[in-house]
């Protein structure tokens, strides 16, 4: 059989088929196919490939070299990445234009170089003088930080090779092309083969490699979904338009927690470390209104009290809304269904809007009872203490199972000057030898009720 010599590739997944297809089989998207000629040359990532030889070797004989990671000492930062750059990893780092990506990795890596290692700032879209005067701006000077503006695969490489640096970005994976395949920089064919030579490239010379993403209309990292796979950490960086708070979020890391964020606020002289964040969450909340509760939620290892908002009104609609922004829009039915069934709650005609204040995402069960709470309150125009946190799992018979790391979110309201915490009564019996903030034991939601309204 001849071999073909093109391929179709739907530019928004990274899907193949042998023929043009109209709509994309895997992401239903329309119009995304094109046409990628690939030939068979040596490509840069098969001379790269992992020359030496190993043999299967039992776990105990494996030598552990020292692999201390190397911290940038922005704390925001490192606890995203786990405590610090392990060296050989590669990081993917995606978010929307504009966000700060290029402003947060330009500081990370002046931070690292002032620490004594080389490292390599290879972008793809701006000049050596723009890159210079961002740096100008935010203050960053190191004599081992270089830069270069190079969007060719195989010249980054001989640069590498000839600098060794320690660590390494590329500023867009979309920008940089090989001239080993015909099509244009940023398809898909091109994005898959620069970022893989440049992962065996880290993972053979142990150099630490930020890949710099665009992301898609809906927000994932564009290029092919094994981009994700092929790389040891994704992080995300977040943030509102309008909002100059960002946050930095780890969604898949090899060398440490995900779930752990980090916050950030763009100031004029760049991104400065928020590093108490439940401050900045609650600063503009409303005090005695309707719908607002406060709930902690634990990000990776740390307590972060955020605004859990509800507004409940008259629908019009023959099936009423129930939109819900930052927290799952399943257990938020659930749990609508429990206040109905239980609690005699006529919800059926109401329309139900649930929002996190901030720009953060909650997903851990333990903001239930805080969701009940506030989805009640605005039902029944009636404001919450704004000195109360709800900490809670709703059960479907409506009862309230205990939760994790019950101590630290107590501490952490106790801190932030909460008074009251209502919590589950099996978390309360483990926490006698705390008195201050106040703590109210509930063990279904008609014991909530009582103590609410
Ligand atoms: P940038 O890092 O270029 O975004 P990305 O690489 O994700 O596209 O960030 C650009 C934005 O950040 C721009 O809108 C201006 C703002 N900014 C500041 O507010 N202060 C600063 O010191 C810098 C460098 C940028
Ligand atoms: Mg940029």
């Amino acid at each position: 059989m001849a071999k073909a010599k093109s391929v179709f590739a739907c530019q928004n997944c990274g899907s193949q088929s042998p023929k043009w297809l109209g709509k994309c089989p895997d992401c239903n998207q329309w119009n995304t196919y094109a046409e990628e000629h690939f030939e068979k040359t040596t490509s840069a990532r098969g001379e790269l490939s992992l020359g030496s030889r190993e043999e299967p070797t039992s776990i105990g004989d494996i030598d552990m070299a020292e692999e201390g990671r190397v911290q940038s000492g922005i704390g925001e930062f490192d606890r995203v990445l786990g405590g610090g750059l392990v060296p050989g990893s590669v990081i993917l780092i995606g978010g929307d234009p504009g966000i700060g990506k290029s402003t947060l990795l330009l500081q990370a890596v002046a931070a690292v170089s002032q620490r004594g290692l080389t490292c390599l700032y290879v972008s793809g879209e701006e000049s050596q003088r723009q890159i210079k005067m961002r740096a100008e701006r935010l203050g960053v000077d190191s004599p081992k930080l270089l830069v270069l503006s190079e969007t060719s695969l195989e010249r980054i490489l001989e640069h590498v090779k000839k600098i060794k640096p320690g660590l390494l970005v590329i500023d867009s994976v979309q920008t940089m092309f090989t001239s080993t395949i015909p099509s244009a920089p940023g398809s898909i064919a091109q994005v898959r083969e620069t970022s893989g030579s440049i992962i065996v490239l880290a993972k053979k010379t142990g150099l630490t490699t930020f890949l710099i993403g665009h992301v898609t209309k809906d927000g994932a990292i564009a290029g092919p979904r094994l981009l994700e796979h092929m790389v040891d950490t994704v992080l995300y960086f977040e943030g509102e338009r309008g909002h100059s708070f960002r946050i930095l979020r780890a969604v898949k890391n090899r060398f440490g927690s995900t779930n752990e964020i980090g916050v950030f606020e763009m100031k004029e002289a760049g991104l400065a470390e928020v590093s108490n964040p439940s401050e900045i969450f609650l600063m503009e909340r409303p005090l005695q209104v309707p719908g607002s509760a406060v709930v902690c939620s634990i990000e990776g290892t740390r307590p972060i009290l955020v605004e859990l908002q509800a507004l409940v009104c008259r629908s019009f609609l023959a099936v009423p809304r129930r939109t819900t922004i930052g927290v799952d829009h399943n257990r938020v039915a659930l749990l609508v269904a429990v206040l109905e069934k239980k609690m005699g709650a006529k919800l059926f005609d109401q329309d139900i809007f649930v929002n996190v204040a901030g720009g953060v995402h909650v997903d851990e069960p333990a903001v239930d009872l805080g969701v009940i709470a506030a989805i009640a309150s605005s039902s029944r125009e009636a404001a919450l203490d704004p000195k109360t946190v709800f900490f809670g799992e709703v059960g479907l018979a409506g009862e309230v199972r205990g939760i994790a790391q019950a101590e630290t979110r107590v501490k952490e309201a106790g801190k932030l000057g909460f008074e009251r915490c209502i919590l589950p009564a099996s978390n309360v019996a483990q926490l006698k030898h705390i008195n201050y903030p106040k703590l109210a034991a509930v063990s279904s939601i008609q014991d909530c009720w009582k103590l609410l309204f």
